[in-house]
């Protein structure tokens, strides 16, 4: 596995359409191994979508701390949503920057694991959150796009 470079606000890149993964190949599973590794380097991260990294393809990493541990979601489809919730979110790619968006409390998702295998999940809470926040990036967009005005405001790193 490698540290790859993260991509940062102002790179056109991070607007762009992630593309469908068509077959995983070895490199597809580097890449996100390359993916997570990068993510756990910076211990604030708890996700990471391909295009921050470069790579316009659909696929991200997630990692809450739960019993979870990592989970690779390739070609993901969010297919319901319920509820509301207030999240306090931040981005790898907007450094130094955090604020508020509402996002669904629950949702179900599909997606290719890194073998290849269909698996869905429900996932609610910070989980919910930090899926939906990944799967925006997907499609160009960052969570300061959809924050709740006048919460966005610089942030301290620990
Ligand atoms: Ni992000």
């Amino acid at each position: 596995m490698a540290l790859r470079n993260i991509v940062t606000e102002g790179d056109p890149i991070l607007r762009k359409k992630s593309r469908t993964i068509e077959e995983i190949t070895p490199r597809i599973v580097k890449l996100l191994d390359d993916m997570a590794e990068t993510m756990y380097y910076d211990n604030r991260g708890i996700g990471l979508a391909a295009v921050q990294v470069g790579v316009l393809r659909r696929a991200f990493v997630v990692d809450i701390g739960d019993e979870h541990g990592r989970i690779n979601f390739i070609n993901p489809e969010i297919t319901s949503t319920e509820g509301e919730q207030r999240c306090s979110e931040g981005c790898l790619s907007v450094p130094g920057k955090g604020g508020e968006v509402m996002r669904p409390m629950k949702i179900h998702v599909k997606a290719l694991d890194i073998d290849g295998n269909p698996f869905e999940m429900d996932a609610e809470g910070l989980l919910a959150d930090c899926i939906c926040h990944e799967y925006d990036h997907l499609d160009g967009i960052l969570f300061t796009d959809k924050a709740i005005p006048g919460t966005v405001e610089a942030v301290e790193r620990e």
